[in-house]
């Protein structure tokens, strides 16, 4: 098969369009069928497509894999200048897009806070939360799960370690996060470029005007440990910082919101899952891993090759743009016997989400508590929950991160 050409299955071209409504509803179809017919495909667009666990972890770990944000967003939008749009350059400051040795520096300065031991210190403050949020809605019957637990939990958590006074969280739990359409693999329209533009230099001032205050009043947390490292020389820039401490909150927000969500969700679709969690709680932690792997909120991450590399049987060039596609990895049968059922009691669960290799998510141990604790919480003090839309979930219009708009919810 020619690598441009759309494998065709049933008379019909696989086509790859990730923000289609009806793709995003479901995208575990077209993943079978691309695993199926082609798992290392060139897709229209330009890139390559990985499906099969086996890849997908190859591509993640294997130091023929590297970022290179800068010439991919170069190679992407060919003379369009996308490095002066601000919310594009402050990414590239970031580890997550960082090749070694900038990476490896980067990383080193903020591993300290997210140690096992570290996160595991935080679970009675994570557990006051999540009973604080519940406490605000136990005597109406009814929450939107997205808006009135699922977002502000991860919110408040993350304001916690970097320091942000309770008085000034306020825009950060009523915003949303469109930077994260930076990450889908189709390009950005004008107006979407403009919106995550503006909300990149207004967090900037807010996180410049935080770091100048730990300067001046340092405290026990993240921000003013990293602050120590900026003044010491040689370590992060000033532009390194804000863009580090933009980047810890992006990414540790919006990706456990949808944890919480798209589990919730599959285990009320399941229902026997959640009866199961009630009977056993004691199954709370592996009942994540499986939620984590049957509905990654994170459905894709990156890579370039930096030389010729044999993946799957196929033979990319150097500079070639690689889309593993995590949720497709997470339903190999090959890995996973019946992928498509939910089974809160699975054994040996290593599921994709969270990357791997040097660029493993720093905050995975973190978003497994929150889910941990939300989970027991609501089995404990609203057992009897239901979903009314459970039949007709509100997916957000965004396939890298996965997750939902609203997730009503009634107990009595
Ligand atoms: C990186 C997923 C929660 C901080 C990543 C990557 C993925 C991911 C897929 C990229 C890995 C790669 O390219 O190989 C998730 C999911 C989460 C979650 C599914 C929740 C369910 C968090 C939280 C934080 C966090 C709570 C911090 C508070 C980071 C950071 C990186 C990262 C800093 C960059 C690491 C690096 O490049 O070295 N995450 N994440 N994430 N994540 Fe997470």
């Amino acid at each position: 098969m020619n690598d441009m050409t759309p494998p065709v299955v049933d008379g019909e071209p696989l086509e790859f369009n990730p923000l289609d409504p009806a793709f995003i509803a479901d995208p575990y179809p077209f993943y079978r069928r691309l695993r199926e017919t082609a798992p290392v495909f060139k897709a229209p667009q330009g890139f390559w497509l990985i499906t099969r666990y086996e890849d997908v972890a190859f591509a993640l770990r294997d130091k023929r894999f590297g970022k290179d944000f800068v010439g991919n967003i170069q190679r992407r939008y060919g003379n369009i200048d996308r490095m002066s749009e601000p919310a594009v350059a402050s990414l590239a400051r970031t580890m997550l897009v960082q090749d070694p040795p900038d990476h490896t520096r980067l990383r080193g300065l903020v591993t300290k806070a997210f140690t096992a031991r570290r996160v595991a210190d935080m679970r009675p403050r994570i557990k006051k939360i999540v009973d604080d949020q519940l406490d605000r809605v136990a005597d109406k019957g009814e929450m939107d799960v997205m808006r009135d637990l699922a977002h502000r939990l991860p919110v408040i958590v993350i304001c916690d370690m970097l320091g942000i006074p309770e008085e000034q969280r306020a825009p950060f739990l009523a915003g949303s996060n469109v930077n994260g359409r930076i990450l889908e693999p189709v390009p950005m329209t004008r107006e979407e470029m403009d919106q995550a533009n503006l909300n990149t230099q207004m967090a900037g001032v807010y996180f410049k005007q935080l770091c100048d205050l730990r300067r001046r009043e340092p405290q026990d947390d993240l921000t003013t440990e990293l602050v120590r490292a900026e003044e010491a020389g040689d370590k992060l820039t000033a532009e390194e910082l804000e863009a580090n401490i933009g980047l810890l909150f992006g990414a540790g927000h919006e990706t456990t919101t949808n944890l919480i969500g798209n589990g919730l969700l599959a285990l009320h679709r399941q229902s026997e899952q959640w009866e199961r969690l009630k009977a056993d709680p004691s199954l709370i932690p592996n009942a994540v891993e499986e939620l984590l792997r049957y509905d990654s909120s994170v459905q894709l991450t990156g890579r370039v090759t930096n030389t010729e590399v044999e993946i799957g049987g196929v033979t990319l060039g150097e500079s070639e743009s690689i889309v593993a596609l995590l949720g497709a990895a997470n339903r190999d049968p090959a890995q996973y016997p019946d992928p498509d059922r939910l089974d809160v009691g699975r054994e040996h669960i290593r599921p994709m989400s969270f990357g791997g290799g040097i660029h493993h998510c720093l905050g995975a141990q973190l978003a497994r508590l929150e889910a941990e604790l939300v989970f027991a919480a609501l089995i404990e003090r609203m057992p009897n929950l239901t979903l009314p839309e459970k039949d007709k979930p509100a997916w957000r219009r965004s396939f890298t991160l996965r997750g939902l708009s609203k997730l009503p919810a009634v107990w009595h």
